[in-house]
């Protein structure tokens, strides 16, 4: 009798701890998941700054790492892994945004345009590829006002 009793408070307190266990998990204080951590760019500056423009850059670094700095170069001086190949073949050298002179010729629309269309359909040379296929038109200027933070100098009128 004592023995049974014993037990069923142990099974009681055992249903006790059961049921007051989960309200020890995050809940509790409505707190959601901890975010899983992210240390990415784009990630880093959206914590930091959540204006459109930090995100445009943020969005444009990541394009310009990905499809643009094999010619134009890391931080944009001409001089990427593919500009030798480039000058051998077409006898042109990507352009080096981060030469104040070349970059104040260069018109923000016309700029625009040879993102979007290549080089040819600004008169330039074919050796710009065109991007309008791979990215979208918000994308186009996103890689752009990245283009013009890593230029520090302000584009032709
Ligand atoms: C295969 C190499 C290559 C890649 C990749 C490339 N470019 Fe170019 N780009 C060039 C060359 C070469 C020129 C210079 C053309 C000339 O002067 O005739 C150029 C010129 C430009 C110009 C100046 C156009 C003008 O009117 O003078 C802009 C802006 C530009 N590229 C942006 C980009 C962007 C943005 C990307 C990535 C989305 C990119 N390029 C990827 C080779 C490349």
């Amino acid at each position: 009798m004592n023995r049974a009793r014993r037990w069923s408070a142990a099974a009681a307190l055992l249903l006790a701890a059961a049921s007051v266990l989960p309200g020890c998990g995050p809940r509790r204080g409505g707190r959601a998941e901890p975010a899983r951590a992210d240390s990415s760019f784009a990630a880093v500056t959206y914590r930091r700054d959540k204006s459109p423009e930090a995100l445009s850059l943020a969005r444009g670094r990541v394009l310009y790492d990905r499809y643009c700095a094999i010619c134009h170069g890391e931080a944009g001086g001409g001089d990427g892994f593919n500009a030798y190949n480039v000058k051998a073949a077409f006898d042109v050298s990507p352009t080096a945004f981060t030469d104040s002179v070349t970059f104040g010729a260069l018109r923000e629309d016309t700029a625009l345009a040879a993102i979007r269309d290549g080089g040819p359909a600004v008169g330039r040379s074919p050796a710009m590829p065109p991007w309008g296929h791979t990215l979208t038109a918000g994308e186009v200027v996103d890689v752009w006002a990245y283009i013009k933070a890593l230029s520090r100098a302000a584009p032709g009128e």
